[in-house]
């Protein structure tokens, strides 16, 4: 693995996720949720959003890939788990760890639109907006980055680097 340099520490991140959380409280209390995972880049984010949540959601994961290895987007969407909930007639939260080109979860939060769910937003931890290949704005985000490929806090670069409890870029 290399060195990485620290983009957003893990005292930042979690200031972050505490303001994200207060706001989806505030919008999603009295609602009945369902919070899906955006598997596995999302995974570290989700448990630690999940913590500081005061409603009384549902929790589902989803995993989708786009990728494989490469870190470019391959332009096709292929489902490697759906969901096990019944999503007919529910409020969605998709929690992603970063919005890129927006293939993903513009494909995804279509999919979940034609299977009945009455509503779906988007809570991407990370944004970067200069990438954007499809019309898709996140409901909640946490950072707006720019071009740079981040590792860390659950996102990889080639399944490694998931593990760091903060975000940086790869030092070359
Ligand atoms: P999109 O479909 O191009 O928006 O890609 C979304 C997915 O690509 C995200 O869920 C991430 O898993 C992955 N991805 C995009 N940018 C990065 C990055 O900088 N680091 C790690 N993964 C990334
Ligand atoms: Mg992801």
């Amino acid at each position: 693995m290399k060195t990485v340099r620290i983009c957003y520490s893990a005292e930042e991140i979690r200031q972050k996720v505490d303001a994200l959380a207060a706001v989806i409280n505030r919008d999603y209390t009295g609602r009945d949720v369902l919070l899906v995972c955006v598997l596995k880049g999302a995974v570290v984010f989700f448990t630690d959003l999940l913590r500081r949540l005061t409603f009384d959601p549902q929790i589902d994961f989803i995993q989708v890939s786009s990728y494989g290895l490469a870190t470019e987007s391959s332009g096709v969407l292929t489902f490697q788990k759906d969901l096990t909930a019944d999503i007919g007639g529910r409020h969605i939260l998709l929690v992603e760890d970063m919005v890129d080109t927006g293939f993903t979860l513009y494909h995804l939060r279509q999919h979940l639109l034609d299977k009945g769910a009455a509503s779906c937003r988007i809570c991407a931890l990370l944004d970067k907006p200069s990438r954007r290949k499809m019309a898709i704005t996140p409901d909640y985000v946490g950072f707006t980055v720019p071009d740079k490929f981040l590792v860390g806090y659950g996102l990889d670069a080639g399944e490694h680097y998931r593990a760091l409890p903060y975000l940086g870029v790869m030092e070359e």
